[in-house]
């Protein structure tokens, strides 16, 4: 089970143990990681999943879709190049030790 980095905007790391198969949102909610509202439970409709993903871990990532670089326009904290939706984000065992930061808010 991957264990992956959730930091928080004031910069404390919490680390939870996710599945594979599951998102990084499904992961962050069902820990009870804050900073993550998923108010569309994974629908890729409501921007609240947003997360910052440095390289080089970014690179290891599946590609954007087109449905979710339209939402990352929506997202209350504008958009990064390091943007992107966790709930769009499957967990695999090559993300082992994966960071990713949260923004300061997401609604
Ligand atoms: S949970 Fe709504 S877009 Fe990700």
């Amino acid at each position: 089970m991957p264990k992956i980095n959730f930091v928080s905007a004031d910069g404390v790391t919490r680390t939870v143990d996710i599945p594979a198969g599951w998102t990084l949102m499904e992961g962050a909610i069902q820990n009870g990681v804050d900073g993550i509202t998923a108010e569309c439970g994974g629908g890729c409709a409501c921007a609240t999943c947003h997360v910052l993903v440095s390289t080089p871990w970014a690179e290891q990532l599946p590609p954007m879709t087109p449905a979710e670089n339209d939402l990352l326009e929506c997202t209350a904290v504008p958009r990064s190049p390091q943007s992107r939706l966790s709930c769009q984000i499957p967990v695999t065992g090559p993300l082992e030790g994966l960071t990713v930061h949260l923004p300061e808010r997401q609604t």
